[in-house]
């Protein structure tokens, strides 16, 4: 739990950091202060060894734990503070990464459970997939804060803010060994892929992580909200098939023509 005084602590830190050489006190805060001194510091709770996070369970259980309160964001005063945590199969050959939890996520704490997860739930059973057979993720455990009267609006992450996020993800993936990752979105692909390319620049092919761990772009199942062309579907669903490929999945032929253009039969005319 961040108490008070991690929060006050934190600050002042931040402000030593920046070069602040004192901080002007009146009497209340002093007190305050003197009050914390004299208390013992908080416990804190003893790490484990790596060697005691031996399967992938233990891993992202103390991952869980880590980002709870993990110091870089912790410091930025800009994510809000309930924790959006992974779900899913920790042994799982697909990691799907969002950017971050929005309105219904940080409310349901689960991540793509909105009008995007029921976007992104159909098109996994078009695979012939449920989402507690693949491990579902968001490069920011935290919802980005627009301020006090937010309300439902949600915003995508600022490239401070996926930077911050971005070692927990990663210790995730060292976690999991996943045969591939899908990433929904130009932020997750900017966060794992670096570089600032859109989706449509890199969606279509595979990209390795450090060389070695082959990752999908595609759009964002919102952005399939908002445009429902089947170019746009189709698009997609190439991604999704590539993916079926690379995690060795069966694909009938159905599967193989979703939102193909039909061709026009006439009466009469050979099929
Ligand atoms: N969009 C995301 O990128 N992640 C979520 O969890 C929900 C919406």
């Amino acid at each position: 739990m961040v108490t008070l005084r991690d929060i006050a602590c934190e600050g002042l830190q931040r402000l030593q950091d920046q070069g602040v050489p004192s901080v002007p006190l009146d009497a209340e805060a002093r007190g305050v202060l003197h009050n914390w001194s004299a208390q013992p510091a908080p416990a804190v709770p003893p790490r484990p060894s790596p060697l005691d996070l031996d399967t992938p369970e233990k891993k992202i259980d103390y991952l869980r734990q880590r980002a709870l309160d993990w110091p870089p964001v912790r410091r930025l005063t800009t994510l809000r503070d309930t924790m959006v945590f992974s779900v899913g199969d920790v042994h799982a050959k697909l990691v799907v990464v969002g950017e971050a939890p929005g309105y219904d996520e940080e409310r349901l704490g689960e991540p793509f459970v909105g009008k995007s997860g029921q976007k992104f739930n159909q098109i996994l059973a078009a695979m012939g997939l449920r989402r507690d057979q693949i491990y579902i993720t968001n490069l920011c455990k935290f919802r980005p804060s627009i301020g006090p009267n937010q309300g439902t609006a949600n915003r995508s992450p600022k490239p401070e803010e996926v930077a911050a996020c971005l070692p927990i993800l990663l210790a995730e993936l060292r976690a999991i060994r996943p045969v591939c990752v899908l990433c929904l979105g130009a932020t997750a692909a900017q966060g794992l892929l670096g570089g600032m390319g859109s989706v449509s620049a890199r969606r279509g092919v595979w990209h390795y992580r450090e060389g070695k761990l082959p990752v999908r772009v595609t759009y964002h199942p919102s952005y399939l909200l908002r445009n429902e062309s089947i170019a746009a579907r189709r698009a997609v669903w190439e991604d999704m098939l590539a993916v079926m490929e690379m995690l060795g999945l069966p694909i009938s032929e159905k599967q193989r023509g979703y939102f193909l253009p039909r061709r026009a039969v006439y009466p009469g005319q050979a099929h």
